[in-house]
């Protein structure tokens, strides 16, 4: 199983396994990171979330929709790194992917 490392709003830092077909919401959420409120479900409408993945791996993320950019917007923690969790398959691609939870709104 491909690897994720979530690193959390106070700097710690956890690798975990998740199987492919989840999003990177579900991968982190599934192992008890409970600072990812993800309230919506994962139906992109509720920004909670919100991770920066690690610059190396942004060029291999699909591409952000409409939808995705304009919830990011009401985020103060938005930066060039900001993704919803939810919006990105998590696949063996991503193998080593990491990323930080954002700030709570
Ligand atoms: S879980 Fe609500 S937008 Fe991602």
């Amino acid at each position: 199983m491909p690897q994720l490392t979530v690193v959390t709003r106070t700097g710690e830092e956890r690798t975990v396994s998740a199987p492919e077909g989840l999003s990177v919401m579900e991968a982190i959420r599934d192992n008890g990171f409970d600072e990812l409120l993800a309230l919506c479900g994962g139906c992109c409408s509720c920004a909670t979330c919100h991770v920066h993945v690690d610059p190396a791996f942004l060029a291999l993320l699909p591409p952000m929709s409409s939808d995705e950019d304009d919830l990011l917007d009401s985020s103060r923690d938005r930066n060039e790194t900001s993704r919803l969790s939810c919006q990105v398959p998590f696949t063996a691609a991503l193998d080593g992917l990491k990323v930080r939870i954002a700030e709570e709104d």
